[in-house]
């Protein structure tokens, strides 16, 4: 699962500590190339691991059963295994320790040649867990320790053929203190433990445990945990009447937070059964939380390994937002176990197959369990903030990428998010039936496989009849491409006639005509879903009947086109008179639309689209118009020095009622009863974010950008007051919170009406804020309390900031939520205080929550991060720098912050290049760090 956006932690006493290790320097990490890819010339068959947690370290022993690989096409190759950081203690094949002259061993590799088609080789190494920073291989945290092998990590703990198309069985015993480590885990089934003797005479008590897992796997999804643990324990009976014994892990004393991720991983399992036939095939399945982890969480088989943000929940400690995460995050790692585990990827450049159908699984089980318009509203939005302007900027790539200096950098919004719109376009293309079969078909073909994306299509391919040939272009297109459409309407012959255009993505500022542009000159034309609907003039949908159809057989409202030519026309019949088209319904294609549209047309859309997601496209649009309209008028204005651009107003008068009489209505819906969504209203009247607005504008202006936003907040907030203040008392809660979608839709429009309310009038919002703060019996309340107050300063700010701090000072997540209300602040003296926060004891650059929480909450902070002076780059590139020597991984996703640097003005931009070339001729930056800086500037 993607990073979290908020985030745990350690304490600074027990996160792991000790210096970075040497980096690999940028100039020598070579370019990982798609075309290059070579079956491995052995496989390994079993591995039997030892790990010995020593005083000095831990010592891996690891037995390799090795044999030639009969697909490799060179039989004499010799056997290359990766490494990292270890300390080879000793190295024997076949029971006989190697000779120099067979083996040759650098930093991460080690080679041996002539070996035998089949052989046994033991290797024995040190490796030094407490001083692991990077939380990629075994490290320690705060309550013991635990693994994260994906993508690269196994080669951190032995020598290993460290690549996903080497599948092995595997065999794991660990040893440990007893006490200090009473929780030994690894995959599998537990299959021995006891007692073993004190390391030194007189010494703490030991004991061992061996697992046995009996699938093959590739070396990404090994895990084990040595910890101390509290556990809950359930039962899940499979639909065929196998039992299958659950079990979530937590820090001691945490069991009462573990509740809602159980509950969310039985109704992921009884899903998958219902949905996809898929079934749970482990007689053990455990989740482990961690307070130190890089991502959200780690399918790793039968042992998931969860960031604590995505299993602890309470009424009191997790907002609507986390429970909705939990779900999500849970079924998506259990989800993996057939998407991704049984049938695994190739290579690397393969991880959409895993990712992007796992996030389209997790997302079909997410619209089932909650409301399905409200769900894929949020899933686009999403997608706009975050992987259009990727797919837009510097770090730019295709589903399936063809090329990466460092794999963890290639974790984005593109494979995952971009990557499941593919997979939910074949599913639209093939109709629920087809897609189940072709899912059938996949497994039934690959199990136990490492496959390719186009393994995946065919099996959809040939199991629907489909031909798919021309949408696997959709794996090989970086960028997202326009889709023009014109719509004439001829009264005589009552024909409508639609003209759909593909065009290619917008080329991308700064990046050489040549190389990667080029290809988007004249491309092949993509496979692209419309669906589409024709609306009369009272709004209602119309039959719509093509050319050429049978006039005699109903048509449907709602239908499919395939676009595949670069133009293509469609012509509908019996239409009376000009309708307004209705394109794209529920998102039918991860494209940017040029429709040309009235304010009118699209105000009676968002009245009456019978698609919700068009509903909410209209108002969107709407506010986009209005937004960047006013944003361009601020911007022209001359430039002042009493004033800033930020603290500029929109004058009422220049905002249409007719946006505001469309906000009350959605308002009016809920408020008399006849819309029962609030969810749904809450999403219509939320504007579109500054970062998705900027991907609009020519040159963005985010002082202009966010005065225009925050003054058309305003007048909503002025113009439906009344309604704001009746819905926010009718929608005050009744009775104890539920983590249910109806009463998350009921708080998330009640917190929309106060932050409306606050837009319009500070005082009266703040005042109501902190109300809500100090009544909350819920986080969720508290929190959106806190936000708004954050927003807003002043002593009641100050108050609730300290209130909610000495409540929470003992919850890691709380305290994150604490860190991020004050990052994401769009007060002017934001940097000040996030500088500030940094020292505070509660601040750890150690935990990549608190990173997330603090500076990239800082960096997503538009307005702020991209302030004129370039104060705000100078800091983030200052803390990319020095979290870069703790954990490179987690200070690449940070400097991602910079991608649309070259969006801005040219001061700006000039800012925010030196920031990044200071970075960049830093010698020793990390691989990861480089690629994302190198891309930024090239
Ligand atoms: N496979 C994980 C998921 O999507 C992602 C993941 C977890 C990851 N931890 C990681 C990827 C560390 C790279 C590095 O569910
Ligand atoms: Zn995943």
């Amino acid at each position: 699962m993607t990073t979290p956006t908020t985030t745990t932690a350690t304490t600074t006493a027990t996160a792991p500590a000790g210096a970075a290790s040497p980096q690999t320097p940028p100039a020598s990490a070579p370019l990982i190339r798609l075309c290059d890819y070579a079956p491995p010339a052995f496989l390994v068959d079993r591995v039997d691991l030892e790990i010995d947690f020593a005083e000095q370290g831990a010592i891996v022993s690891a037995t390799l059963a090795l044999r030639r690989n009969p697909q490799s096409s060179d039989t004499s190759a010799p056997l290359l295994l990766d490494g990292a950081e270890l300390e080879t203690l000793s190295l024997a094949l076949d029971g006989v320790e190697l000779p120099p002259a067979r083996h040759r061993l650098t930093a991460d590799s080690l080679t041996i040649t002539d070996l035998p088609d089949a052989c046994t080789l033991t290797t024995r190494v040190r490796i030094q867990p407490d001083s692991n920073t990077h939380l990629s291989g075994l490290y320690r945290s705060a309550d013991g320790y635990f693994t994260q092998c994906e993508a690269q990590g196994f080669r951190r703990i032995t020598w290993f053929p460290d690549r996903p198309d080497v599948m092995a069985r595997f065999t794991v015993t660990l040893h440990a203190e007893r006490e200090r480590l009473p929780v030994l885990l690894a995959n599998g089934n537990p299959v021995g433990s006891g007692d073993e003797a004190p390391a030194m005479p007189g010494g703490a008590a030991r004991h061992w445990a061996r697992w046995q897992d009996p699938f093959p796997k590739p070396s990404y999804l090994f895990a084990v945990v040595a910890a101390r643990l509290d556990v809950l324990r359930d039962e899940f009976l499979t639909a065929s009447g196998r039992r299958v014994q659950l079990a979530i892990y937590v820090e001691p004393g945490k069991l009462d937070q573990c509740g809602h991720a159980m509950a969310a991983l039985k109704q992921a399992m009884r899903w998958d059964e219902q949905r996809f036939g898929l079934e749970c095939d482990l007689d053990h399945y455990m989740i482990v939380a961690v307070g130190d982890f890089n991502m959200g969480a780690m399918e790793n088989k039968g042992l998931n390994i969860f960031n604590t943000k995505y299993v602890l929940a309470r009424p009191d400690l997790a907002t609507d937002h986390d429970y909705e995460g939990i779900d999500r995050v849970v079924a998506h790692e259990y989800f993996h176990n057939w998407t991704g585990n049984r049938v695994t990827c190739r290579d690397w450049f393969q991880l959409s197959l895993k990712e992007g159908l796992t996030v389209f699984r997790d997302q079909e089980f997410g619209a089932d369990v909650h409301q399905p318009s409200v769900a894929r509203i949020r899933e686009v939005r999403t997608l706009r903030a975050a992987q259009f302007p990727e797919d837009a900027g510097p770090m730019r790539h295709p589903v399936r990428p063809s090329a990466y200096v460092e794999i963890n950098n290639f974790y984005t919004a593109t494979v995952y998010e971009k990557g499941a719109e593919v997979v939910r376009m074949i599913h639209t293309l093939l109709g629920e039936d087809a897609f189940r079969a072709g899912m059938d078909l996949y497994f039934a073909r690959h199990d136990g496989q490492a496959v390719t994306c186009e393994d995946f299509v065919s099996a959809m391919a040939d199991a629907s009849n489909v031909d798919l040939a021309q949408f696997m272009r959709w794996y090989e297109r970086a960028g997202t491409p326009r889709l023009v459409a014109r719509g004439q309407h001829d009264p005589v012959t009552q024909r409508y006639t639609l003209t759909l255009t593909q065009l290619p993505p917008a080329p991308v500022a700064g990046e050489a005509e040549s190389s990667t542009a080029a290809a988007a000159d004249a491309p092949t034309p993509l496979h692209i879903p419309v669906t589409l609907g024709l609306l009369g003039a009272d709004g209602a949908d119309l039959p719509l009947r093509l050319a050429g159809e049978d006039a005699g057989a109903s048509a449907p409202t709602t239908r499919t086109l395939s676009l595949t030519a670069t133009t293509q026309k469609f012509v509908f019949e019996g239409i009376t008179a000009t309708p307004a088209p209705s394109l794209l319904r529920n998102f039918s294609a991860p494209v940017r639309l040029d429709l040309p549209a009235s304010d009118d047309e699209l105000a009676l859309r968002m009245a009456h689209d019978s698609d919700a997601f068009n509903r909410w496209e209209a108002g969107q649009q709407l506010a986009s118009r209005l937004i960047l309209g006013a944003a361009a008028r601020l911007s022209a204005l001359p430039a002042n020095a009493d004033e800033s651009v930020a603290a500029r107003e929109v004058a009422a008068n220049e905002w249409p009622e007719s946006f505001a009489n469309a906000a009350a209505r959605i308002l009016d819906a809920v408020i008399d009863g006849t819309s029962a969504d609030p969810a749904f209203a809450a999403e219509a009247l939320a504007l579109p974010s500054e970062a998705t607005l900027a991907e609009e504008m020519t040159v963005v202006d985010p002082d202009a950008l966010f005065a225009a936003r925050m003054g058309l907040r305003r007048f909503l907030g002025t113009r439906l007051s009344e309604r704001l203040h009746t819905l926010y008392d009718a929608l005050a809660p009744s009775g104890s919170y539920l983590p249910t979608s109806a009463d998350a839709g009921r708080r998330a429009l009640r917190h929309l009406c106060l932050d409306l309310i606050a837009a319009a009038d500070a005082e009266a919002g703040c005042a109501l804020a902190a109300r809500q703060f100090a009544a909350a019996d819920n986080m969720s309340d508290q929190y959106a309390a806190l936000v708004l107050l954050a927003h807003h300063g002043g002593a009641a700010a100050e108050q609730a900031l300290a209130d909610f701090h000495a409540r929470w000072r003992h919850e890691a997540l709380a305290l994150d939520k604490w860190l991020l209300a004050q990052a994401t602040s769009r007060r002017p003296d934001t940097l000040a205080v996030v500088r500030r926060l940094l020292a505070h004891a509660d601040f750890d650059l150690r935990n990549p929550n608190k990173v997330y929480a603090l500076l990239r909450g800082f960096g997503a902070n538009h307005v702020r991060f991209h302030a004129a002076d370039g104060a705000g780059y100078r800091f983030l590139a200052e803390q990319t720098l020095a979290l870069d020597a703790i954990n490179p991984q987690v200070a690449a996703r940070l400097a991602r912050c910079f991608d649309r640097w070259r969006r801005f003005d040219a001061g700006r931009q000039a800012q925010a290049r030196a920031a990044l070339e200071r970075l960049a001729a830093h010698a020793g930056l990390s691989r990861d760090v480089a690629e994302i800086v190198s891309r930024a500037l090239g």
